[in-house]
């Protein structure tokens, strides 16, 4: 069986949650495997809302492996948090494993995250001030506390205190915050570590060995192609890499795991946050689409911004990932327009066209999206379950998209609800994906 992965092919949003749930259904092992709880979803099971931020959506279905891979980020208090609220709701969340090599998100993190960002003025990220920025900053510069690190006082006191002193000055302003006192905070973390303990494991082996017995694992992403620290509209992004590529470091795989890359977008695009966005409605139409959307933040309630649907962004999110198929969500809040406008080229300030990506910050700033009009439909489509039952236009433009991105559309979003989805190809063959070449013996 193969590695699937599932990135976001805009800045976020897209819809991932919601795509790992219906295949975690098929899936033996879902890993997340970047970002932290800046990331969120809701997951609508039953008429009941679920939302995650670093328990893998998967943990629904019990019994479940659901892991926390090495590259992603913890807040030990969420993901607690998180396990408690879930068992409350009667989830069994034995499943649950996370990576004793992750990094921890600690309260000085958070700290920095707000006050780096008070500091930026007008020129601020909009981060989601969960202390994402700041714990990865450390992670590089090898003063990161990791969740094997919660399972040994001696350790974690001489990490913490090795970790805070390079900060003394820029934590000058917090002295008299209790959240930074060495004790308590050693303690308040001991805590966590006794709490997560019964789940703390070598994910990566577990990762190798269901994908060695031919199981289905799924590699998902946080984020988006565009808010890559490398690939995306730096500095306006997140500090880690929500591309597929990166699904190899952060769950402890080779390149050869991964047989397929889901692209994720949604039939229009928002993002949260400041930053280059060349398709940006900053009018009536884009009030439209988020109130039709719901574009309000699941962590931290910000409105999103709004636009149309950006091809030139979509083809280039498509390259860096290798996508091998795409998932178009949310098509339904489309419905009801006259016409819809399809960026696919950008018009530089000086007059220059771009039909890549342009790499230069300055050009991507003042890039125009020049648009494709096409024609919109007037019915609501959240019943539709076949492609044949969307209306001609809706089929027309996912056709368009597929065309235009040179990546086939496989499954498409009509609603919230579970059930809500129109597989475009032969329903989801994913037993039929043969894997290329055997494994080798672990070492
Ligand atoms: P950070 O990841 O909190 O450092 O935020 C950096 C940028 O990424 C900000 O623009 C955030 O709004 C954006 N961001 C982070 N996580 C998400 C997400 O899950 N969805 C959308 N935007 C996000």
């Amino acid at each position: 069986m193969p590695g699937i992965c599932i990135v976001g092919a805009q800045w976020g949003d897209e819809g991932k949650g919601k795509i790992v749930d219906l295949l975690a259904e098929q899936a033996d092992a879902i890993v997340r495997f970047q970002g932290g709880n800046n990331a969120g979803h809701t997951i609508v099971r039953d008429g009941e809302e679920f939302k995650f931020h670093l328990v893998p959506s998967g943990i629904l279905y019990p019994g479940k492996r659901c892991i926390i891979g090495n590259g992603v980020v913890i807040d030990p208090g969420v993901l607690t948090g998180e396990i408690d609220a879930l068992r409350a709701r009667g989830v069994d969340t034995s499943g649950l494993r996370i990576s004793a090599n992750a990094h921890l998100i600690m309260p000085y993190h958070l700290l920095l995250d707000t006050a780096g960002e008070t500091k930026l003025g007008k020129l601020q990220i909009g981060t989601t001030r969960r202390g994402i920025g700041p714990a990865y900053a450390d992670k590089a510069a090898r003063l990161g506390i990791r969740v094997q690190d919660l399972l040994d006082e001696k350790i974690l006191k001489k990490k913490i205190t090795a970790a805070i002193d390079p900060k003394r000055l820029s934590l000058r302003p917090f002295n008299k915050d209790p959240s930074l006192d060495l004790q308590s905070m050693t303690e308040a973390y001991l805590t966590f570590g006794h709490r997560l303990e019964r789940y703390i494991a070598d994910t990566a082996r577990l990762v190798w060995d269901a994908l060695d017995a031919e199981r289905l694992v799924i590699f998902e992403g946080a984020q988006g192609a565009l808010l890559d620290i490398d690939h995306g509209t730096y500095p306006f992004v997140t500090s880690s890499n929500p591309v597929a590529g990166a699904a190899c470091v952060g769950a402890g795989v080779g390149p050869r795991d991964i047989d397929e890359v889901w692209g994720i977008a949604k039939a229009y695009v928002t993002r949260v946050g400041a930053g280059p966005f060349p398709t940006e409605l900053d009018d009536d139409l884009g009030e439209e689409i988020r109130r039709r959307g719901g574009e309000f933040g699941t962590t931290t309630g910000r409105a999103r911004r709004t636009g149309w649907l950006d091809i030139v962004a979509l083809r280039y999110a498509a390259r860096i990932n290798g996508l091998t198929s795409l998932a178009i969500t949310k098509l339904d809040v489309l419905s009801g327009f006259d016409k819809i406008m399809v960026c696919t080229r950008y018009r530089g300030a000086e007059g220059a066209e771009f039909t890549d990506f342009p790499y230069h910050q300055s050009v991507l700033h003042h890039a125009q999206g020049e648009y494709t009009e096409l024609d919109g439909w007037a019915e609501d489509i959240g019943e539709c379950r076949a492609p044949n039952d969307l209306p001609r236009a809706a089929r027309d433009y996912l056709a368009y998209i597929a065309e235009r991105v040179g990546v086939p559309v496989i499954l498409v979003g009509v609603g919230p609800g579970r059930e809500q989805v129109i597989w475009m190809q032969d329903a989801p063959q994913l037993a039929a994906v043969a894997r290329t070449a055997p494994r080798r013996a672990p070492a």
